[in-house]
């Protein structure tokens, strides 16, 4: 039997997906996997498919029939469809895509992110008050997962009293984006659409007979040249914004600080020089970042050297290995803030899909990570961290601080 190179159903892969990723991309960096995926797990190779009009986003309507990711996919799809909830930005090629990109972007351009950083700011500071009374704190559960949340909540102007129930859909639907996703879980997104998309039809409901000068509003009311947001469109967006908010700058807070806690030279070199900031998160995300994969459809037959790949075949793009792949990153298993290309990581893809909430998600990771090391310069673990047993979407569960 010829040796299996990607196996995401294997824990030991999910624990620590590193050296799998460095197997995989010496030995078949275009990969047949028997998921019925091709794999790929090179930078070149990687950025190049991202950013290719040939490839599609839309996997339910562009796949191959057989692939259970696709199933899965799909199934899901129609659930969120007969509850009144559109395809998601995420989930659409251009034109379609472009034209919805172009009506919600204005609002996350990196300077009205920007207007954002005193409030980002006072809600860390707010936390860290608790946590220096009481000389510690769990990372996740008190500021990764509370700020971004509250933050967008704000954005939006969301009310928060259910964060709970928020926080436990969302994780539903993320788990059903695994590959290695079962009936159960499929079963349990489905159970959260059923509640997450009436709550926010409710919302939307009474937003449009209360407009402010939130997000939302401005979403709803937008026209540009005569274009508006249906309101399935409306429904998916906002449930994406949530999700995104929810499961990705969580893990980029704690994936992150987990990082430099192991790499304490890296620490203080951060810790006694906030102009390193930026490039420090940018490194953090290229190390350990929050979205490991995504996949794309070819729609015209491609080659990738001397393979070729069939239109309609899912190809799973590898951010995390892409990241670590040393024809691109000197040294690339090293944590370093010194590294002067780190912006070229891929942890946000690249192309037209390229994450619309980058410079939120980087903002909210150095005010949180910056203004834990400098108040606490001798923060420390205070205990093992937990991680969530995931591939596609990889974070610290807990992590606990001595301040
Ligand atoms: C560290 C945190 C984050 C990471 C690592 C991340 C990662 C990504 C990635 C990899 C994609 C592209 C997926 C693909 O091409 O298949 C994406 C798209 C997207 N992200 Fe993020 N994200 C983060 C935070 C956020 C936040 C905070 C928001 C919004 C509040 C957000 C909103 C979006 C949206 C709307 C898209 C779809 C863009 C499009 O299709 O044009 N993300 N993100």
């Amino acid at each position: 039997m010829t040796e299996l190179l990607f196996n995401p159903f294997d824990p030991a892969f999910r624990a620590d997906p590193y050296p799998f990723y460095d197997v995989l991309r010496e030995k078949a960096p275009v990969y047949l996997s028997p998921f019925e995926t091709v794999v790929l797990s090179r930078y070149e190779d990687v950025a190049v498919t991202l950013r290719s009009n040939d490839f599609s986003r839309d996997i339910e309507k562009n796949a191959n029939e057989p692939s259970s990711a696709v199933q899965n996919r799909k199934r899901t799809r129609e659930h969120r469809r007969s509850e009144g909830g559109g395809k998601s930005i995420l989930n659409l090629d251009p034109p379609d895509h472009t034209r919805l990109r172009r009506l919600v972007s204005l609002a996350f351009t990196p300077s009205s992110i920007e207007r954002l950083r005193p409030r980002v700011q006072q809600l860390v500071d707010d936390v860290l008050d608790i946590g220096a009374d009481r000389g510690s704190m769990e990372l996740i559960d008190e500021l990764a997962f509370p700020v971004p949340f509250r933050v967008i909540s704000d954005l939006l102007a969301m009310p928060t009293e259910r964060s709970v129930e928020l926080r436990e859909w969302s994780q539903h639907l993320t788990a059903s984006l695994e590959p290695t996703a079962d009936d159960d879980d499929l079963d349990r997104a489905e159970a959260a659409l059923d509640h997450f998309i009436p709550y926010l039809i409710g919302i939307i409901e009474d937003r449009r007979q209360h407009l402010g000068d939130d997000l939302l509003s401005a979403l709803i009311q937008v026209e540009e040249s005569g274009d508006r947001m249906t309101t399935q469109e409306l429904i998916a967006f906002v449930l994406l914004l949530y999700v995104a908010g929810h499961e990705t700058t969580v893990n980029l807070i704690g994936n992150g600080m987990l990082a430099l806690l192991r790499n304490r030279d890296q620490l203080t070199l951060l810790r006694d020089d906030p102009g390193l900031d930026g490039v420090a998160v940018d490194e953090l995300l290229r190390y350990d970042g929050p979205v490991q994969l995504t996949v794309r459809v070819p729609v015209v037959p491609v080659a990738f050297g001397e393979i070729r790949v069939e239109s309609g075949t899912v190809v799973m793009t590898l951010l995390g290995a892409a990241n670590r792949d040393p024809a691109m990153f000197t040294d690339p298993h090293a944590l370093r803030l010194d590294r002067t290309n780190a912006n070229r990581h891929l942890a946000f893809a690249a192309g037209v899909h390229y994450c619309l909430g980058a410079s939120l998600a980087k903002l909210e990771a150095q005010v949180a990570i910056g203004s834990v090391i400098r108040r606490f310069p001798n923060v420390d673990l205070a205990g093992e961290p937990g991680w969530r047993d995931r591939l596609t979407i990889r974070g610290v569960a807990r992590l606990p601080l001595s301040l």
